[in-house]
């Protein structure tokens, strides 16, 4: 009898060993997402609600159905019958990808292809040389840059409902899509410099300046000859008052996500920023990570109040000032930014458990839809390798070392710049 029991114990004693084995290895394989190691600040972009989506679809390529249909406007860019695929497109050149023949279905390196026509006639521009650049392989001359009006259909959601965030249309329902993109069908809704003949003073190549946050620009005295490009670009939160000697003070294109512009008007209250530019010449550029993103830019372009969401029931004059129209709307397209995602920062984080949260800042998809707009561009405030000698904004009032979250590789987008400047294809404002 007692050996019987003893072995029923020992039994026992086994079984509940092997379980607790079993539940320490489930700690150390990977866990669900857990944010506890992302300071507050940056969870703003952190808060989509991404996977599950992913897990139902396979990993094949869907092609997008873009047989003609009606038109929704007289002129615009022509959707062309293909889709450009890398594994298939001769970039066998490209060793950076070649090297990922068995990509994750999220990275999604297929997009579609548009036909913009090119607004100015520059035959020194960046396009033209990026081609013959190390840059040639990855750069895509018909990656749309802007969705609008003609871009929403069945069959574009059932092929970007597969990305999750500011990379496709996973996180949002059709009808809010349909709702806010219809609206954009102006052709200042697919061009970024919609009013070049009035800003061109003869000129046959733009010039933008495109001007980050960085510290570096504090003191620098470069105001009037940001102001003197074509074109100003700015983001977040560019206090612009007080600094007009080192950052200049016009702004033609203001980029942002809803959530970036509401943490940069309660985080830069203190530097005195109130919120985005208002000027006759100034557009906004929305990056779309969210619902709220869709909703404002419907509510602008409509001047209606903002119909659900956080931003509920406010008035987007008060963001874009009385005179905001869908002229002065553009929205990146989830393709252009998924392609710079894949192809020119693609970040190792990507092989983490924050894949899902990773996109590049901000700042970098303005001076990357710049390269991809302008025929000359000039970068002003984005990371140096000295970026410790500044503080992370110009416009701290004390110094703040820059700050680096999981969701931007702020270290790959600093040697980008370095390349790209060495590369000729930008010019890079650094302290001497
Ligand atoms: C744009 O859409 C509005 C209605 O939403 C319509 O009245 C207008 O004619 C359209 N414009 C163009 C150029 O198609
Ligand atoms: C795609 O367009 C080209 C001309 O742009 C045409 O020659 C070709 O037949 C088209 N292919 C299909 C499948 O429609
Ligand atoms: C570019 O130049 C050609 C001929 O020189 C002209 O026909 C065309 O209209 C010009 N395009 C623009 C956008 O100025
Ligand atoms: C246009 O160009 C002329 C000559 O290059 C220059 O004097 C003038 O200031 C420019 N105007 C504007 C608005 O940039």
């Amino acid at each position: 009898m007692g050996t019987w029991l003893q072995r029923r114990l020992l039994a026992c004693v086994g079984v509940v060993t092997c379980l607790l084995c079993f539940y320490v290895l489930c700690l150390n394989t990977e866990w669900p997402l857990s944010w506890t190691s992302i300071p507050p600040r940056s969870l703003h972009s952190l808060t989509a609600k991404i996977s599950s989506s992913l897990k139902d679809f396979p990993n094949r390529l869907i092609i997008p159905d873009l047989r003609p249909r009606p038109p929704q406007t007289k002129t615009g860019p022509e959707l062309l019958n293909q889709t450009l695929d890398l594994s298939k497109s001769g970039s066998e050149k490209d060793k950076k990808s070649s090297k990922h023949p068995t990509d994750p279905p999220f990275i999604g390196d297929s997009y579609i292809s548009e036909n913009v026509p090119q607004k100015t006639n520059c035959s020194s521009g960046i396009r033209s040389r990026i081609k013959e650049s190390e840059f040639g392989g990855r750069f895509l001359e018909h990656i749309p840059v802007l969705q609008w009006a003609k871009h929403v259909s069945p069959e574009q959601y059932e092929r970007l409902r597969r990305y999750p965030g500011t990379h496709g249309w996973g996180n949002f329902n059709y009808d809010t899509l349909a709702g806010t993109l219809s609206v954009l069908n102006s052709s200042a809704n697919w061009q970024m410099l919609d009013d070049w003949e009035a800003q061109r003073n003869k000129s046959e190549c733009s010039r933008c300046a495109v001007v980050g946050n960085g510290g570096i620009l504090r003191g620098s005295k470069k105001g009037k000859e940001i102001d003197s490009h074509h074109y100003v670009f700015r983001t977040n939160g560019a206090v612009v008052k007080g600094f007009e000697e080192d950052v200049g003070s016009r702004t033609t294109h203001y980029t942002f996500s809803t959530n970036t512009l509401m943490n940069s008007m309660r985080s830069y209250a203190g530097a005195g920023y109130r919120g985005p530019p208002v000027s006759p010449e100034t557009r906004y550029v929305f990056l779309p990570d969210h619902d709220r993103d869709y909703l404002l830019m419907k509510a602008a372009a409509t001047h209606t109040a903002v119909e659900r969401g956080p931003e509920r029931a406010k008035d987007p004059t008060k963001y874009f000032g009385k005179d905001v129209s869908k002229e002065k709307l553009k929205m990146y397209h989830p393709d252009f930014i998924r392609y710079l995602r894949n192809r020119f920062l693609r970040s190792n984080t990507l092989k983490t458990r924050y894949k899902d949260i990773y996109r590049p800042s901000t700042g970098a998809a303005m001076l990357l839809a710049a390269l991809h707009t302008c025929d000359q561009v000039s970068a002003y405030g984005f990371m140096t390798p000295d970026y410790k000698k500044y503080s992370d904004h110009y416009f701290d009032n004390t110094y703040h070392p820059v700050g680096f979250f999981a969701n931007h590789d702020l270290r790959m987008e600093m040697v980008l710049w370095q390349q790209l400047h060495k590369a000729g294809l930008l010019q890079l404002y650094v302290r001497q």
